[in-house]
């Protein structure tokens, strides 16, 4: 309308977008979903269950209610009580089996530190574990897996996604005439799982790091996925399982151009006759110009690793330098996508 003035509205909303996601990081790390599920509570007996002041937890739940993680109710004697939303239970809460609270807390304690570096990193162009964490990261995945506990909290943030998007992509394509799989990468097992519940004649081999590999069976597969088994190894030095199909989630994502191909070329060696390769990445538009998450994951890859978000057409171009062809993309319509490519 003429004569107002200009609102930045965006921008703002840009700008504080950091106090969002540590709204919903301290309120978990407080435990403050776990205490209200399945009861309704006040601000003053949860800042005595919690250990925090009255008015600080006062004012972190009613940021809640307006992010719409909690409702508010006033009861007859004129007292606030808080509860969960339904969103709120179904993945803020621990037990819950979509929950992302392992996710939050990754996010919190690892991707929240190393992006304090992107101006850092956006400079150098590459990962800043060595100003974030005091570790050299010549080898990735050394720097990544610092500590048995980072270990495992990657892994808790591998596994959550799959258990809500895993079915997507693993049907984005009729997997079935491919019997023995190969997860490469497979960490927790999340997405195996996924394939053998949806191809029931499949069998699939989870190959990962050897310290992976035990965490996995300890902790992540149990004895009962009888069609779930494991490989120990380096996938750039050892010897690859023989697959009918290669399963690559969020693996190439990590690794240049070149050592993308080198992996693939390596795949391609091992894959049978009439075999392939599954991609599963989170795709960027062919323009560039979205989608936003994926953008901010390809930002993420450049704090936390030495590779990127890529577009179908540079892993169609990965994929035929190769070797493989009938290359077939399946956007899901969620952050990650698939690609087929046969060889
Ligand atoms: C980004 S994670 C993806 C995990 C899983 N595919 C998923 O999407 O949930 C990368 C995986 O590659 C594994 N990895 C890294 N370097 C590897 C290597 N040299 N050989 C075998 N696995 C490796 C890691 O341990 C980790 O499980």
């Amino acid at each position: 309308m003429a004569g107002e003035e200009p609102y930045p509205r965006k921008i703002l909303q840009y700008m504080e977008g950091f106090l969002v996601s540590k709204t919903l990081f301290c309120a978990c790390e407080l435990g403050v979903f776990e205490h209200l599920q399945g009861s309704q509570s006040s601000a003053s007996d949860l800042a005595l269950a919690l250990g925090c002041s009255e008015d600080g937890i006062e004012r972190l739940l009613n940021t809640c209610v307006s992010l719409e993680l909690l409702t508010a109710n006033t009861d007859a004697h004129g007292t606030v009580l808080y509860s969960n939303t339904e969103m709120s239970s179904m993945f803020l809460i621990k037990s819950s089996p979509r929950s992302l609270c392992q996710s939050i807390e990754y996010s919190s304690r690892t991707i929240y530190l190393c992006w304090h570096y992107l101006s850092d990193a956006v400079r150098e162009g590459k990962n800043q574990y060595e100003k974030a964490f005091g570790v050299n990261s010549k080898d990735l995945f050394e720097a990544m897996y610092r500590s048995d506990e980072e270990m495992v909290k990657f892994m808790h943030l591998m596994n959550s996604i799959w258990n809500i998007c895993g079915r997507d992509v693993i049907t984005a394509f009729d997997l079935s005439p491919f019997r023995c799989i190969c997860d490469l990468g497979g960490c927790s097992g999340a997405l195996a799982k996924q394939c053998v519940s949806a191809f029931p004649e499949s069998t699939v081999t989870i190959f990962d790091l050897p310290k992976v590999v035990r965490t996995s069976q300890q902790h992540f597969v149990s004895n009962q996925d009888e069609r779930i088994c494991f490989c120990e190894g380096d996938c750039f030095k050892d010897e690859l399982p023989q697959a009918d199909l290669y399963v690559l989630a969020r693996i190439l994502h990590d690794w240049t151009d070149q050592r993308s191909v080198e992996l693939l070329a390596k795949i391609y060696q091992s894959c049978r006759p009439g075999g392939g390769v599954l991609l599963v990445e989170a795709l960027l538009y062919e323009d560039n110009s979205g989608p936003l998450t994926a953008q901010l994951y390809s930002l993420n890859m450049l704090v936390q690793t030495e590779g990127r978000e890529r577009k179908a057409s540079d892993f169609s171009r990965l994929l035929s330098a190769a070797g493989f062809t009938h290359i077939q993309i399946h956007n899901t319509g969620k952050i990650y996508d698939a690609i087929l490519a046969l060889k």
